[in-house]
């Protein structure tokens, strides 16, 4: 039990909010069956017994799922969030009130308590971190190095924290293993394609209650995360271009079906406009003065500054906070835009995040990937780690297995012939 009666150990919007968060914690529970099932397991073994985990995650009802399940498997958690617009004030009431879990984490949160925050995390000494990001990595490693040295190891949930901690890993700078979660196949599949397709259009519904149909949406980055933004829009009766600096990427949008065109090109026929590219800039005020009127702007890559809404808000005649999320941006007396969530992540801050059963799948790989790190203990290089092919396929299995969906094995002449067509 973390919790005294001396010192606080949490800082949330208020904890009154504590059952509203509990239902919505239990909902996401009866959807998130495949982690469910881990952690009846972890309930038994106990694999983290005493262990210190901190966890720099959006703070989400399913992220209370996760940090539940490590809790059953005897861990202490320091949980921040890894996005100030993202946290969802009930269920990190409910979590504060909990033994063994610290939260630091409300809604709208200041840059300065944001920073705080991971300091917070940072001071609990983690024997394990799951990040989202690379914040809490970069912090520990810059801000407190003895701390970094005595870590087993980390866990990266999303492709721009794998770029930064790359680089920190080319540059022989990181003091502990870090685990690739975010590049298992199975991530990759379910969590940015099919649950950021998914989630990002509904931040976009929420908060503007748009029609998609009909509509030019034009899409910036190919990756899996603009394919499930492109399929989805799509889907629901939207014209998609797409945007890339990729050729392969490129390539494959254009066999998918979509136009492709640059940026400078979309920028007279887009609707509406969704970034999901990981780099900066990607739709500056240049494009905005040649958008058509009423265009949305929305962002869906991790970080605030694909869309260049400083420069945007800087050159705007003037800016009316028209509703929730909504902020209309007057290019000049005649033509505005609409800027949704300041240019944050539109689905964790204009709707929930991604659904309760994709995360089940991520946080799956997150689970494992924190059994590995003890297995493997003081055997891994101080580097970025791919995910074993075993393990994305048991991330997969331990998926399909809970939605009761069965599957062919393979018998030995078919798996002689399966080795001979890979050769
Ligand atoms: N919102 C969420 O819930 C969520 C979930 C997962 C990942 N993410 C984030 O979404 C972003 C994309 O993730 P991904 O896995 O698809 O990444 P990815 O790196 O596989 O794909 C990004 C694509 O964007 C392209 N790109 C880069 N700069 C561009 C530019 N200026 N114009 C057009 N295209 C450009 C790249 O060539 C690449 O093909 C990352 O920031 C990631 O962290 C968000």
């Amino acid at each position: 039990m973390i919790k005294t009666q001396k010192g606080k150990t949490y800082h949330v919007k208020d904890l009154k909010l504590f059952k509203q968060g509990k239902y919505n914690v239990q909902l996401a529970e009866k959807n998130m069956l495949s982690l469910m099932h881990l952690r009846t397991r972890y309930v038994k073994e106990r694999p983290f017994q005493n262990l210190r985990i901190g966890v720099n995650l959006c703070v989400t009802k399913e992220t209370a799922v996760l940090v539940e399940t490590l809790v059953a498997g005897g861990a202490k958690i320091s949980l921040c969030s890894s996005n100030p617009m993202a946290t969802q004030d009930d269920v990190a009431a409910y979590l504060a009130s909990q033994d063994s879990i610290q939260v630091w984490a409300y809604k709208n949160e200041s840059l300065d308590d944001f920073t705080k925050f991971l300091t917070k995390v940072s001071n609990f000494k983690p024997h394990i971190i799951i990040d989202d990001g690379g914040d809490l990595t970069a912090k520990i490693h810059h801000k407190f190095p003895t701390i970094a040295k005595s870590i087993i190891g980390g866990c990266e949930e999303t492709t721009i924290g794998i770029t930064r901690i790359n680089n920190m890993s080319k540059q022989n700078i990181l003091q502990f293993p870090v685990i690739a979660v975010n590049d298992t196949k199975t991530k990759k599949l379910v969590d940015n394609y099919y649950g950021t397709g998914q989630s990002t259009i509904d931040g976009i519904m929420r908060t503007t209650n748009t029609l998609f149909a009909g509509k030019v949406v034009v899409v910036s980055g190919y990756g899996p995360c603009g394919k499930g933004v492109s399929m989805i829009s799509r889907g629901l009766g939207a014209n998609v271009i797409v945007t890339e600096v990729n050729p392969f990427r490129a390539l494959e949008a254009v066999y998918d079906g979509y136009r492709v065109m640059p940026i400078s090109k979309a920028v007279l026929e887009g609707d509406i406009y969704i970034t999901v590219t990981g780099n900066k800039n990607v739709i500056r005020f240049e494009h905005v003065k040649q958008m058509k009127r009423g265009s949305i702007l929305a962002n869906s890559g991790h970080y605030d500054y694909e869309i260049d809404v400083k420069n945007i808000y800087k050159n705007c005649k003037k800016i009316i906070n028209i509703r929730e999320y909504v902020e209309e941006c007057w290019i000049d007396e005649k033509n505005y835009v609409y800027i949704l969530s300041k240019g944050r992540v539109v689905n964790l801050s204009g709707a929930e995040g991604n659904p309760s059963e994709i995360m089940s799948t991520s946080f799956l790989g997150q689970c494992l990937a924190c059994e590995y790190l003890l297995k493997m203990r003081g055997n891994l290089p101080k580097e970025l780690i791919r995910f074993p092919e075993e393990m994305d396929k048991k991330i997969a299995q331990i998926q399909i297995n809970s939605m009761n969906v069965e599957i062919d094995v393979l018998n030995e002449e078919l798996d002689k012939e399966s080795e001979n067509i890979k050769k």
